[in-house]
């Protein structure tokens, strides 16, 4: 019994899991990026009587809430840990605020040597225990209902966020600093890559099933910067995870998908204007793909919700797939729109799965 406990085999739902590791599923489960939170009232609710964001995150009961919410009222095939890819510098030293209606904000940025050297490999499990403890409230009240996915940020959108301080279009000063200093650059790189593995190790004590690591950024370099300096770190952190699967999601990487199907993970996040046919021939069905629809498609009617969702499974069709958007969930979207999303998925005609 204990055996089974540990590996997983507790879960009633393992869907995503088999997915993940290429096994034989009934039907291709699926989950929404940015799910948690955002289009749900029941998620406004708890979060406008806090403080803020933040005091959300950091409240490990109310994360395990909205972090089971969508489970309940969605239905999804997985719950992912409420909380943010920012809270991996905070733990470094370097605070963020989340500033209503704008987005994250760094008040202090790393620029130099002497910053680099403020900051800290943190012991993780002290600084983000209230990521732990959200994770392990959550695995004892989903009681093995669905999987639970852990994340963090890959280390080149951490960098981005932590030298450019804020969100942007460009990212030119997080860009500017690999021109002009790829040497600050890489020891930056170095430090938030070994504070993510022991982060996403501790995620995985505390129970997540499965952890998605989000280059949110990948697109902004161009091919040999995004091998240099993103790349290379992802693929350090998929070869320090054994323990559980590793799904990357490197948003925008279109010129490095050959060199993706070497990351040692065993899912791969496609946007929406990654083409699922070129995919299927780079990955040749020794990787499971996850997405893709335009999360913007949910703002269509039902009808037209379930053509573009039948449409994208007919691409994939028998090969390995997490179905999920592109990218995440936008805050306006009709939770009803969502479920149609979902209930398609779920009604699709699955023959030789
Ligand atoms: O997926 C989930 O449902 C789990 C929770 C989750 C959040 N952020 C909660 C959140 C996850 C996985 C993230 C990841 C994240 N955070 C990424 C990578 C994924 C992506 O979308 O590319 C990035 C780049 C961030 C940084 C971040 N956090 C930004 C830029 C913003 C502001 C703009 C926005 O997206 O809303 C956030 C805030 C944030 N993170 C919210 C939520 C629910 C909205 C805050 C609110 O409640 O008002």
């Amino acid at each position: 019994m204990l055996f089974l406990y540990i590996c997983g085999m507790n879960l009633s739902n393992d869907l995503l899991i088999r997915a993940a590791k290429g096994e034989k599923v009934e039907r291709t489960p699926v989950w929404l990026m940015r799910q948690a939170g955002r289009i749900l009232p029941e998620y406004r609710k708890i979060r406008n009587s806090l403080s803020g964001f933040k005091e959300l995150v950091e409240t490990p009961s109310l994360a395990a809430e909205v972090t089971i919410q969508p489970v309940d009222i969605l239905d999804v095939d997985a719950a992912i840990i409420f909380s943010d890819i920012l809270v991996v510098p905070d733990a470094m030293g370097l605070s963020y605020e989340m500033i209503e209606k704008k987005g994250p904000f760094f008040r202090t940025t790393i620029q130099s040597q002497k910053d680099l050297e403020s900051i800290e490999i943190p012991d993780v499990e002290d600084k983000l225990s209230y990521v732990f403890e959200a994770i392990k409230i959550t695995k004892k009240e989903l009681n093995g209902r669905v999987p639970l996915i852990g994340f963090a940020g890959a280390p080149w959108t951490i960098f981005s966020y932590m030298t450019e301080g804020q969100g942007s279009k460009t990212f030119s000063k997080a860009k500017k600093m690999l021109y002009q200093n790829p040497t600050l650059s890489h020891q930056l790189l170095n430090k938030i890559t070994d504070t993510t593995i022991l982060y996403l190790k501790a995620q995985i004590r505390a129970g997540a099933d499965l952890v998605q690591v989000f280059d949110s950024w990948a697109g902004i370099l161009n091919k040999e910067q995004y091998l240099e300096f993103g790349m290379k770190y992802v693929n350090k952190i998929c070869d320090a995870i054994d323990e559980v699967p590793v799904t990357v999601f490197s948003k925008g990487a279109y010129s490095t998908l050959h060199e993706m199907a070497q990351l040692n993970c065993n899912t791969i996040g496609l946007d929406w204007n990654m083409d699922v046919q070129n995919a299927k021939n780079i990955f040749n069905n020794n990787k499971t793909l996850q997405g893709n629809l335009d999360p913007c498609a949910l703002y269509s009617d039902f009808k037209t919700i379930e053509t573009k969702t039948n449409l994208m499974l007919n691409k994939f069709g028998n090969s390995r797939h997490i179905a999920n958007l592109g990218h995440g969930l936008y805050p306006d979207i009709n939770p009803e729109n969502v479920k149609c999303f979902i209930e398609t998925v779920k009604a699709y005609n699955y023959q030789n799965k």
